[in-house]
């Protein structure tokens, strides 16, 4: 345990055999308690589907306070980084513990703009894809790949090559992105370019064509900085579990990033934007909300309100506060007031937050319900809204895996299970079944 972790013992009893189990307290937050000998000692396993009551790992990274709606990424309020800092900043404290002194700053910056460019020959790799391929397809297969293009940076072991391995990650994911935006459009791919900041960068290889110039517009770029900004890491989420897990065996990180996107990519977790966006059309009208919230009401519809709710904060999402306010900001200098499903979002977000039901159930809107909707301003399309998510999130699951791989108590993750199924049986014969 870190150096502001305490302990002390608790007894269990099962079956009349004792034992004292060590609770061990983080620097904030619920204690633990240490059942690493439960198994060895008692013969029983614990039993917690969806992990809501295990500690997976020791982190000093990300902390989260679910009944106050606090969000600290290494010891710093989400909202003064969302406001006052750059993606590239929040980058470098998430893998580095401090915030940057100017010369660090520089290093860092200069180190991720000068690995943006991809192997040229992974321009073949996408070829292969379908036009019409989601492009989180694409990505957790590019992705994927990336340690065929650079196994010189594979050995998890080597501390050189996971700084290279991590850098090469964070730099080149929103060129890869971006790539999978131009090859459904099937428009040319664009290199990044130096001169710009990482937010900058990405709207442009999203968004310029050889055929003109493309101005980048700084109220954009600055909601892009905040959006990859309140993305970048939520401690053990699923993706980042996921990455974790995947990285324990001792896969390539370029692997374990994959599989974080394929975790990533499901609709209760980061495709929440994207079901947002198409729950938005299939309501349609301001007039059908209240047929749609009775639908997320009734116990016999599986229907939930997605954008709403949250696994850990039962108050306000700390994230969707700060991207409330820049959600309305983009949509207001963009001009965007006619649109009907940004009508339609905002009377959602009214009337859910008055429902008695939503109120009770502490189901407030989260990250995903706003940026979804900036996102759609800002011109991209829904099935790259989840991709976003996987650029901003890299940081996060880069600077967890490296976490784990340092950790000296980290083990190759193996939960055990509740067998239910049948008991030992003979082997019958196709003839006599
Ligand atoms: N609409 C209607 N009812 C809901 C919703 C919702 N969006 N979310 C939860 N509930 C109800 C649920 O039916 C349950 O009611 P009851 O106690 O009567 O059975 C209660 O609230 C608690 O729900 P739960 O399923 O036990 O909560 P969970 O912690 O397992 O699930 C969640 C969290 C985020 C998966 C869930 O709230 C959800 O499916 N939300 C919609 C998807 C979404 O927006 N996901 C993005 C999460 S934020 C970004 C990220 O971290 O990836």
């Amino acid at each position: 345990m870190s150096n502001n972790s305490s302990s002390e013992k608790n007894k269990i009893v099962f079956n009349g055999k004792e034992l004292k189990l060590e609770t061990l307290s983080g620097s904030v937050g619920p204690s633990v308690v240490d059942i690493r000998s439960l198994y060895s000692n008692l013969g029983i396993f614990t039993y917690d589907p969806g992990y809501g009551s295990t500690g997976s790992c020791e982190s000093a990274i990300t902390y989260i306070d679910g009944e106050k709606g606090v969000l600290l990424h290494r010891g710093y309020p989400i909202d003064q980084l969302a406001n006052k800092s750059s993606f590239l900043e929040v980058a470098y404290l998430l893998l580095n513990g401090e915030l940057p002194k100017k010369p660090e700053k520089d290093e860092f910056e200069n180190a991720i703009t000068f690995h943006t460019m991809v192997h040229e020959q992974l321009i073949n790799f996408y070829r292969g894809f379908r036009r019409d391929a989601h492009p989180m397809a694409i990505m957790v297969g590019v992705v994927g790949a990336l340690s065929a293009f650079y196994p010189d940076s594979t050995n998890i072991n080597d501390p050189y090559e996971r700084l290279v391995s991590s850098r090469r990650l964070i730099a080149k994911i929103p060129t890869i992105a971006a790539m999978a935006y131009k090859y459904s459009l099937g428009q040319p791919f664009n290199y990044p370019q130096n001169n710009l900041s990482y937010a900058e960068n990405f709207l442009h290889m999203c968004f310029s064509v050889p055929a003109e110039k493309y101005n980048i517009n700084p109220i954009i770029a600055n909601a892009m900085d905040k959006i990859l900004i309140l993305h970048a890491d939520h401690e053990q989420n699923a993706s980042t579990s996921t990455v974790r897990i995947s990285g324990s065996s001792g896969a390539n990180p370029f692997a374990c990033i994959a599989a974080g996107i394929a975790s990533l990519w499901g609709p209760a977790h980061g495709g929440a934007n994207e079901a947002v966006l198409k729950m938005l059309s299939e309501i349609g009208t301001v007039d059908r909300i209240g047929e749609f919230v009775g639908k997320a009401k009734d116990k016999n519809d599986p229907f939930r309100l997605f954008g709403f709710g949250h696994r850990v904060y039962k108050n306000y999402d700390p994230r969707a506060a700060v991207m409330r306010v820049s959600c309305h900001e983009v949509l207001e200098l963009l001009g965007v007031k006619n649109d009907p499903l940004l009508e339609i979002a905002m009377e959602l977000e009214k009337i859910a937050l008055n429902d008695e039901y939503f109120i009770e159930k502490k189901l407030y809107p989260n990250v995903d319900f706003y940026s979804g909707i900036i996102l759609k301003a800002m011109g991209f399309p829904t099935d790259m809204f989840t991709v976003l998510f996987a650029v901003a999130r890299t940081v996060g699951w880069v600077a967890q895996w490296n976490e784990m791989i340092t950790d000296p108590v980290q083990r190759i993750g193996r939960p055990r299970q509740l067998y239910t199924g049948e008991i030992k049986r003979d082997f019958v014969n196709l003839d006599k079944r």
